[in-house]
């Protein structure tokens, strides 16, 4: 069985997700951005996965695009892995409509709870949190592993269908279109140096440096790597995350996520 993983992430929950089931399939580890500008996204592989984390109870562009770009998506076995902070809504299903509508079918749709890493509501929780969360994950993964070799169909976990109904298929749906141009709330505060960082690490090429300083230019994804990963904390979102407490996920590092940006 010949499986390619293919990967987003912002603070590197999904890349550890997607690094251990490629792992454990010996698989092909792949990031969507380092392939995203290509007409069409071949593999020989009979087996794909796709590691994502939840946006607003819904997938990221990115993701949704990089769909549509698959080759020959009928002839493959389809499963993937979102990774969320506290609800997944309906993402799987969002997922599934999107490949069939390329004439394929997800197989088998898992959501992973990990630490939430949305800093403009909330800070990264306790480290001892975060520690029983990836505990669950590493249980989880030889049974995902197991359930893709033996190519099980059916499995959709999304979240109930009141939740899913008024934060996904109400929320997700009006908000989405409006994501790319969230990143007008960004700004930096006196700490910047001007490294330069958050250009490299952006995976959509949304941030340059003009002046010493960082820009946005309007085509966000919001993953919030820029925000995450600076090494001087010195990227804002909104009034609040001054004093908010920065994610990463422990076992990812920053060149991790330069690779991941394609840069
Ligand atoms: C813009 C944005 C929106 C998010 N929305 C949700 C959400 O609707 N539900 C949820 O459970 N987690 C949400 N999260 C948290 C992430 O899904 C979660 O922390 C994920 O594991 C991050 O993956 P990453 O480290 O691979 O980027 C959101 C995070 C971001 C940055
Ligand atoms: S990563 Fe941080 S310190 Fe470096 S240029 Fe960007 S904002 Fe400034
Ligand atoms: S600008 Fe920041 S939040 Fe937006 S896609 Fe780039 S790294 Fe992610």
């Amino acid at each position: 069985m010949k499986a390619a993983v293919y990967y987003f992430t912002g603070t590197g929950n999904s890349l550890a997700v997607a690094r251990d089931i490629a792992k454990s399939l010996e698989g092909e580890l792949i990031s969507i951005p380092s392939v995203i500008q290509q007409e069409l996204v071949r593999t020989d592989a009979e087996v794909i996965g796709v590691v994502f984390p939840v946006y607003i109870w819904g997938m990221p562009l990115i993701v949704e695009r990089f769909i549509k770009k698959l080759a020959n998506l009928q002839d493959k076995y389809v499963f993937a892995i979102t990774t969320y902070g506290g609800m997944p809504g309906a993402t799987i299903n969002f997922l599934a409509k999107v490949i069939e509508s390329c004439g394929g079918r997800l197989a088998a749709g898992y959501a992973v709870h990990m630490p939430g890493n949305y800093t403009p509501m909330y800070g990264a929780i306790a480290p001892e949190k975060q520690e029983r969360l990836f505990a669950r994950w590493r249980s989880r993964v030889e049974e995902i592993a197991d359930a893709v070799k033996n190519r099980r169909q059916g499995i959709r976990e999304n979240s109930s269908f009141l939740v899913n109904l008024f934060f996904s298929h109400l929320v997700y749906r009006a908000g989405a279109p409006h994501i790319p141009k969230l990143d007008k709330d960004f700004y930096v505060d006196e700490k910047c140096n001007g490294c330069g960082a958050c250009a490299r690490i952006c995976p959509v090429k949304n941030v340059e440096i003009s002046g010493g300083r960082p820009v946005w230019l309007g085509a966000c994804e919001q993953c919030l790597a820029c925000l995450q990963w600076c090494p001087k904390e010195s990227i804002q979102y909104g009034k609040a995350t001054a004093r908010r407490r920065r994610y990463h996920h422990p076992d990812v590092t920053l060149d991790d996520i330069i690779k991941h940006a394609g840069d």
